[in-house]
């Protein structure tokens, strides 16, 4: 059996090899155990994995259990074979010592698996943080046809007739927890009203930001991304999706036709317009390199920062998922700056194999305060700053994410309002950051400027979500609320905060931020791009002397087989947090 372009289906060479009939008769006969048949099996109808990301240890994705029913009854209907086989589990909230550590290891798992076995083309399950671009860089080095298709985010959640959004809730009940406003069962409460159905985070955090940069790049059908899990239009887009993913291998429409340079800038900037989450450029420029596309934060800044916002949605606007798709979701927002000329690639292809232009040109919001008009955004400037000086190389600044409070506060001066300075205090980890933060003696007042090292790649492995810190309980009674932080860890999608984040190199592999001393000043020059610690240069020698000769920037001990191997292959979050070496395998089930 061959598809459109003459090309064998890859699961011949397993089942269906006559210059070998002993391997074929090995790799048939256990698959005929749970009553698959010769005849099925032998017949040329592709055969579709299903990629599953949900089980028991992964809440977010466990719908996708039942999802997976409906396209396994497509995948037959248009002629193919299903195999649903279980992805590593990834669950943000549950994994220690972060999520962000399995993205890599499930990648490496998924690739293995499309290899190694008789896959014709995959539907890829994808809805929490890191599900999306593990198994999105998978089948990238693999290059198989392979479509996402996205659980959907949960219900919006309620606490006291407001809007409780998933992970943004928790952030705001942390400063009154600390601020003696709330007790450990309040905290509880509003932890539960937030996660009120099957789903993913209902707010403008990574899982939305991923799911629908996913269909942005082309690789989820259009519309997919944004249905609300429990709605029938899941299991109706489930259905649809197993469809689709048959015919893209007849096609032979792969991931790297799909993920272009082109559709990478498009999703640069739909990012920016829904206020996207700022582990967004970690992710997409992995995906990118292992595609074999370059991609670096520079691009983020040149291509999305002067895009403004148009969704709102919390952690910096109102509204939540339902309300989201409600007014359209993805499909208007790409349709509205389509429509302001502004999506740079509008021939890019969908999974549809249309392009960008044809299917969502004429789509329109249907509520504008939920998806603003291209004329009266939320923000004007939307995107990222890529920021750079003697404290690192590269970290990302999502400025929409400045508020009021924080703008009047720091950037009032009229002879310089992009500009601040402030006395560093160091934190090394967020264990050292959660025992000291309210320790009277660090002296920290609003003008400071927190610091977090030792969150990186390879300090934390994986990176710590800690960057956004909040201000010591005394500070907060007083009414501020955000101050100044940097740091080499990450930080939630779901916080609204605007740090200075992702720094690469991180301090634990040889960065500016391991010479930092609390009490150092430090100034933020938002115009030049520039954050520097204001310390002579041969004091700095002097401290890189005296951290070389004690070893280096001490970091915790491995707790893990992978931990300790992953640290070992990991490069920096600007370049996408991917594994040393991995990319040099790419387009692998071709070859
Ligand atoms: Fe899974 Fe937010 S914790 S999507
Ligand atoms: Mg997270």
């Amino acid at each position: 059996m061959t598809n459109s372009d003459g090309r064998t289906l890859r699961s011949r060479a397993w089942f269906d090899n006559l210059d070998d009939p002993e391997m074929t008769a090995l790799y048939l006969e256990r698959y005929l155990n749970y009553g698959l048949t010769i005849e099925e099996l032998r017949s040329g109808k592709p055969i579709i994995g299903i990629a599953q990301t949900g089980s028991d240890l992964s809440p977010c994705n466990r719908h996708h259990v039942e999802l997976a029913k409906r396209s396994r009854d497509a995948i037959r209907d248009a002629g193919g074979i299903a195999l649903e086989f279980p992805v590593h589990p990834i669950q943000e909230t549950g994994k220690r010592p972060t999520a962000m550590l399995d993205r890599n290891l499930a990648y490496l798992g998924l690739v293995e698996a499309l290899y190694g076995y008789p896959i014709d083309g995959v539907l890829l399950t994808i809805g929490c943080d890191k599900t999306t671009p593990a198994l999105l860089m998978a089948a990238a080095t693999v290059n198989i046809p392979a479509l996402a298709f996205s659980v959907g985010p949960m219900l919006n959640g309620w606490h006291r007739g407001e809007r409780a959004g998933s992970g943004s809730v928790i952030w705001k009940a942390r400063q009154q927890l600390a601020a003696g406003e709330i007790d450990a069962q309040g905290f509880l409460d509003i932890a539960a009203s937030s996660a009120p159905s099957v789903g993913y985070c209902n707010t403008m955090g990574t899982a939305t930001t991923m799911n629908s940069l996913a269909e942005t790049l082309g690789m989820q059908l259009p519309g997919s991304a944004t249905i609300p899990a429990p709605y029938r239009e899941r299991g109706q887009m489930a259905y649809y999706s197993g469809q689709r993913i048959v015919e893209m291998v007849h096609e032979d429409l792969r991931p790297d036709q799909l993920m272009t340079r082109q559709a990478f800038e498009n999703a640069i900037v739909v990012n920016s317009a829904l206020g996207g989450s700022t582990n967004a450029p970690i992710h997409l420029n992995a995906i990118a390199r292992h595609v074999g596309v370059e991609l670096s934060n520079d691009d983020w800044e040149r291509v999305g920062f002067a895009v403004p916002l148009l969704v709102n949605m919390q952690p910096v606007g109102k509204y939540l998922g339902e309300d989201f798709h409600h007014a359209g979701g993805l499909p208007a927002v790409i349709g509205e700056l389509l429509r302001a000329g502004v999506l740079p690639h509008p021939d890019a292809l969908t999974a549809t194999g249309r392009t960008v232009a044809d299917t969502y040109g004429k789509i329109q919001a249907s509520d504008p305060d939920v998806i603003r008009p291209f004329e009266s955004p939320m923000a004007r400037y939307a995107g990222f700053l890529n920021l750079s000086g003697n404290l690192f190389d590269s970290a990302i600044m999502k400025t929409s994410a400045l508020n009021e409070e924080f703008r009047g506060r720091y950037l009032s001066d009229p002879d310089d309002p992009d500009a601040f300075e402030g006395s560093a205090v160091v934190f090394d980890g967020p264990e050292d950051f959660h025992h000291r933060i309210d320790d009277p003696a660090l002296d920290i007042v609003p003008h400071s400027i927190l610091v977090m090292r030792g969150a990186g790649p390879k300090g934390y492995p994986g990176g710590a979500e800690v960057v956004n810190m909040r201000p010591p309980s005394y500070l907060i009674k007083q009414g501020v609320h955000a101050m100044p932080c940097i740091g080499d860890g990450r930080q939630s999608g779901t916080s609204g905060s605007a740090s200075i984040l992702n720094a690469s190199p991180e301090a634990a592999d040889g960065g500016g931020l391991a010479l930092l001393e609390t009490g150092d000043r430090v100034r933020v020059d938002l115009k030049t791009r520039r954050v520097e610690m204001l310390v002579p240069q041969e004091e700095l020698q002097r401290r890189r002397e005296a951290l070389d000769a004690a070893g280096g920037f001490p970091a915790p001990a491995s707790q893990t087989p992978w931990q300790a191997l992953f640290r070992e292959k990991v490069q920096q979050f600007n370049t996408g947090m991917v594994l040393k070496d991995a990319t040099d395998y790419q387009d692998i089930a071709r070859k």
